[in-house]
């Protein structure tokens, strides 16, 4: 297979807010505004920053379960918009999600090993021992005992619950499960314990993530390329070594520097992130991280900065942290054909 499993071209969501009065414009929530990036076969790309910047709207946006004010999501090539009915089934075979509260997305009706066929039961009839057999075979796959087959979401743990979603997602043989906050409400030690297990199952299965946590501290040894968000856009986009290591858009130095430290002897950053998350209705002008950045400069205020491709291969908009080039009055954007393919790895 040429190209990425996953590209998403210029991807923005607006979500009008009323009807308006008159002729008066009807305000919008700028909720995700000009995202592009892509995603390999068989990795991790996380998507990482505070409540409110867009998240769960692009992961909507990818699974179609909103359509895009503007831009394109395309698997192996194919514009998702244009898709027919028994193609769009088709490939929602191949993308799954999974949610921050496995409450209200597992029902609490059925037990554990209906949930986890109910998907492949939507595309193939099953009879009672091939349906015993795929139970068993992903309780397995996600380190749950074959006893919680007749258990309900109830009686299960949080960590349980969330593996459970795990099977449930992994039984169509997906290739990409969009992740969305699924470790958020877990104790530290349960998070530890589904990030080893989306790891091994990547490594099994050759499955790609994409990662979703407002939480930069959990990404860290999931990820092998993170994209901060700010407000709707992502500022940010890079390997996820080289962004622990030497963070250079101001927001994400600011998030590792309130992330928890996991690794004592690490340095922390003391950029602590000051003041609010402006609204997305009317946002700042300029850099929409401005009225926080401890780095900005007037031009900040006037002219946003857009994303440009660093020498490392990350991408970053910020006017003095990475300054872009102009060729005839425009700005160099990341991934800009002249200056040849993104490389991230
Ligand atoms: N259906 C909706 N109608 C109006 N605004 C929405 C809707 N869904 C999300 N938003 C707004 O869009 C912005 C992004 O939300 P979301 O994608 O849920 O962020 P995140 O997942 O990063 O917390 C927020 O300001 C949120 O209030
Ligand atoms: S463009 Fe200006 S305000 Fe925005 S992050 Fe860079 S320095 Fe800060
Ligand atoms: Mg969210």
């Amino acid at each position: 297979m040429s190209g990425p499993l996953l590209k998403v071209e210029n991807l923005t969501k607006y979500y009008p807010l009323g009807a308006g009065i008159l002729k008066k414009r009807i305000p919008v929530v700028r909720a995700v505004e000009d995202v592009s990036f892509y995603v390999e076969a068989a990795e991790t790309l996380c998507i990482v920053g505070e409540s409110g910047c867009g998240k769960s709207t692009v992961a909507r946006l990818l699974m179609r379960l909103i359509e895009p004010t503007s831009g394109r999501v395309l698997i192996d090539g194919t514009d998702i918009a244009g898709l027919k009915k028994h193609e769009l089934r088709a490939w929602r075979r191949r993308m799954q999600m999974v949610f921050q509260d496995p409450y209200s997305s597992l029902n609490p009706r059925l037990t554990a090993g209906q949930i986890i066929t109910e998907p492949v039961e939507n595309f193939e009839r099953l009879s009672r021992k091939q349906r015993h057999a795929l139970a068993a075979d992903l309780l397995q796959k996600v380190g749950l005992a074959p006893e919680i087959m007749q258990r309900l979401p109830t009686e299960l743990s949080g960590g349980q619950r969330q593996r459970l979603s795990i099977a449930r997602a992994l039984s169509l043989n997906p290739s990409l499960i969009i992740l969305d906050e699924a470790v958020s409400a877990l104790d530290v030690s349960v998070q530890a314990q589904i990030l080893n297990l989306l790891m091994d199952l990547q490594q099994q299965m050759g499955i790609a993530f994409i990662f979703i946590s407002h939480d930069l501290g959990v990404v860290e040894h999931i990820g092998r390329r993170v994209a901060v968000m700010y407000l709707g856009r992502i500022v940010e986009l890079a390997p996820c070594e080289a962004l622990f290591a030497k963070p250079v858009h101001p927001y994400t130095e600011a998030l590792i520097a309130a992330a928890p430290v996991p690794d004592p002897t690490r340095a922390r950053l003391d950029v602590p992130v000051e003041g609010e998350v402006p609204s997305p209705i009317n946002p700042p002008s300029g850099c929409a991280f401005h009225p926080r950045c401890p780095l900005a400069v007037e031009r900040c205020r006037m002219e946003m900065p857009p994303l440009v491709l660093m020498a490392d291969g990350r991408v970053v908009a910020c006017h003095v942290r990475a300054p872009a080039t102009y060729i005839s009055g425009q700005p160099v954007e990341a991934g800009d054909q002249s200056l040849g393919p993104m490389t991230l790895s």
